[in-house]
């Protein structure tokens, strides 16, 4: 992979960061290998965004930086001040920086040796630029964006109907948390940085009528310029039918596979995998793959959790739990947090770090868990999350779905 100093493609990224004209949008993200975390006013942040807005007392430049646990919003007017606070943000250890402008999309990414891996594309036609500061306005994928019309989220004239406004949150939702794993995990290494001879491989795994993968190969070929491509599995043919022709009328080139997650044979392990609401134990079949695939990151929102609950109806509850699974909603929810923590220990033993997020805001779906899954390669040693994780099945006399398919022996 051809290198450059860091300093000379930061210093062209600096260009575009100062042009109020042209700049998108930018995000820096991710520390530095084996360097100090970034911050920004003193405080620890894991990721930045840049962007120009328009407010009374004229053009700023607004960042919004991002901890652990939120998100801090200063605008600084356009000009002298944006300087000082992009020197000071340029300064600081980010381990990627992804810049867009109304014609090109940058990736930069620094190395263990402080060269920095470039990646340019221009854009198919020029974008306009979203410049009001209102939060609601920011938007990954524009109203009129054609992907959505041709999903029928927008109508002809590029507005979002009003009975599908809940989907487009949705698909917002999960761009907005797909564009930070992946620019985390291409900051730290943990995703390869794909190139148009080998894009990135996503496959979305019970894709029913693939909202969510035409959005993630638009947002991620088309906004954020990584070279990508994407295959949907699902066991209906009439998905796979529908999906095609919508791939067509886009003129994308994606694959629609008919089959079971758990059988589909797909022509190459995928680097990132997706399953969005795939029914039950689904979800594991999905996670049983991503995991025999080695896949770099995943990202799954579990639907329903029948098997844990059957299973928990089945046996005795363990004192001094009988409160937790006497009436039947709470059983039930007890069963959704039981299965995904039995999910995440499960992950966290195969070698992922793992995270367990909100998807959308629980006022539109109570199915609004996602687990984010990133493969370090590295499983969690000493044994004591293997100890706990047989302690919290035994005490349950639950086996879990996921288990069985990895290890039928032990279950
Ligand atoms: C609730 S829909 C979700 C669709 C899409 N992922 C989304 O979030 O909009 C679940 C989809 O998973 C598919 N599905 C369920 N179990 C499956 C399996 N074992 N193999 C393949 N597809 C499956 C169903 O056919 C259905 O299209």
């Amino acid at each position: 992979m051809p290198t450059e100093p860091l300093v000379r493609a930061l210093a062209r990224m600096r260009g575009h960061l100062l042009d109020p004209e042209t700049l998108v949008r930018a995000v820096a993200s991710g520390a530095q290998r084996g360097g100090r975390v970034p911050s920004v006013s003193g405080r620890p942040v894991r990721r930045v965004e840049l962007r120009y807005v328009d407010l009374k007392a004229g053009r700023h430049l607004q960042l919004t930086s991002y901890d652990e646990t939120q998100a801090h919003t200063t605008n600084v007017a356009a000009g002298e001040e944006a300087k000082v606070l992009v020197d000071d943000l340029l300064d600081q250890p980010f381990g990627s920086w992804h810049v867009e402008t109304t014609t090109q999309t940058h990736q930069v990414r620094a190395t263990k040796k402080l060269e920095a891996v470039t990646h340019t594309k221009d854009r198919a036609a020029p974008v306009e630029v979203e410049r009001g500061h209102d939060k609601a306005k920011q938007r990954l994928l524009p109203e009129d964006d054609p992907v959505l019309r041709a999903l029928g989220i927008s109508d002809t004239h590029g507005r979002i109907k009003p009975t599908r406004q809940a989907k487009y949150r949705q698909v917002e939702e999960f761009l907005r948390l797909l564009d930070a794993s992946i620019g985390d995990a291409l900051a730290k290494g943990q995703l390869r940085t794909p190139t148009e001879d080998d894009p990135l491989r996503v496959v979305d795994l019970g894709c029913g009528n693939a909202y969510l993968t035409f959005a993630a190969h638009r947002y991620l070929g088309s906004v954020r310029g990584l070279p990508v491509r994407v295959t949907g599995v699902d066991v209906k043919q009439q998905s796979a039918d529908h999906n095609a022709a919508v791939a067509a009328e886009l003129g994308i080139d994606a694959d629609f596979v008919v089959g079971t997650i758990g059988d589909a044979v797909l022509p190459e392990a995928p680097d990132v995998v997706l399953a969005l609401h795939a029914c039950d134990t689904a979800t594991d079949d999905a996670l049983a793959r991503a995991i025999s695939w080695g896949a770099s990151l995943v990202l799954a929102a579990p639907c329903c959790h029948h098997d844990v609950a059957a299973q928990l109806r089945r046996a005795p509850t363990p004192a001094p739990y009988a409160m937790l699974t006497r009436h039947g909603i709470l059983r039930e929810r007890f069963a959704d947090t039981l299965t995904d923590a039995l999910r995440a220990a499960i992950l966290r033993q195969q070698g992922y770090r793992v995270d367990v997020v909100e998807f959308v805001e629980s006022e539109h779906t109570p199915r609004n868990t996602l687990l984010r899954a990133i493969r370090t390669g590295t499983p969690v040693s000493g044994g004591a999350v293997r100890r706990e994780y047989d302690d919290l099945v035994a005490t349950w006399g639950v086996r879990p779905h996921l288990a069985e398919l990895l290890d039928p022996a032990r279950g």
